[in-house]
């Protein structure tokens, strides 16, 4: 871990050593993608070289595939797994109802395979992640790279009937080659500011031809885990109806963070 935590990393960092809680010897347990995810990977590759913690990953990107890889945990793919114990990813942002915007790191085609092939899913964000209403933070589209500027003259149609507050979207690039995902698709990032039915609008986008997948989880998320930079943390269960706090204590001197409170 690096010697000084920003705010935002410490917690990031304390959201996925929460998470590990809900981690057990003998899982099958899916793996995020992006910053909070990799603190995840991290910490339970740590599990697994210091704690004997025998889990078998399921990647949802090669990013993290290769990341868990190189921290000690055993990676397997969904075919070999085909049903999983837990997933846990981060989102870009969540809402009361635990309904998620995934997919700002280009994975939500895995991402959201994987989660939906897993008993439970836990989501870990800082704060700034939560928000009354989705569609703040741009939603990606996975589409296929054939006709990809009609699917997206489609979707822009689409969009007219419904509730939402803008119609613009964009191809996410990398440089000034189109971004490309794990399966050779391109992302279009959808401008919609808010998001008035979610579960119409994912039902819609996928039906239009050219369209893979969409990044709004619904009903997939069944707890979310909040951390924040003071260290204090925060678990909304959505099917037990409870919320608990606890807090980590940053020590400087060896740079790890200790439970302090429940
Ligand atoms: C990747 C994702 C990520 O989980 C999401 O973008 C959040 O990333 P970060 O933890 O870096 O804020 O959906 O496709």
């Amino acid at each position: 871990m690096p010697a000084e935590l920003s705010p935002i990393d410490k917690a990031k960092f304390v959201a996925a050593k929460r998470a590990t809680t809900f981690v057990q010897s003998g899982m099958k347990v899916g793996l995020g993608t992006g910053s909070t995810a990799a603190w995840l990977v991290q910490c339970l590759g740590e599990m697994v070289r210091d704690q004997g913690l025998r889990i078998k990953g399921v990647p949802t990107s090669s990013r993290t595939a290769q990341l868990a890889r190189e921290v000690g945990i055993e990676v397997i793919s969904l075919d070999e797994a085909r049903w999983l114990d837990l997933t846990i990813d981060g989102a870009d942002e969540f809402d009361g109802e635990l309904n998620l915007i995934k997919g700002g790191g280009g994975a939500l085609l895995q991402e959201k395979i994987v989660a939906t092939a897993s008993d439970q899913m836990v989501v870990i964000a800082d704060i700034s992640k939560q928000v009354e209403t989705l569609g703040a933070f741009p939603l990606p589209i996975e589409v296929i790279p054939f006709g990809w500027q009609t699917t997206r003259t489609l979707v822009e149609e689409v969009l007219v009937g419904l509730d939402v507050m803008g119609r613009s979207s964009s191809l996410r690039m990398n440089g000034d080659a189109p971004f490309i995902t794990d399966e050779g698709n391109h992302i279009l990032d959808l401008h919609l500011n808010r998001i008035g039915n979610a579960r119409q609008l994912s039902l819609v986008l996928n039906q239009i031809p050219g369209v893979v997948e969409n990044g709004l989880f619904i009903d997939i998320c069944d707890a979310v885990v909040i951390g924040y930079g003071d260290g204090r943390v925060e678990v909304h269960d959505i099917n037990a109806g409870t919320q608990e706090q606890m807090r980590y204590d940053f020590v400087d001197s060896d740079n790890i963070f200790t439970e302090v409170s429940d």
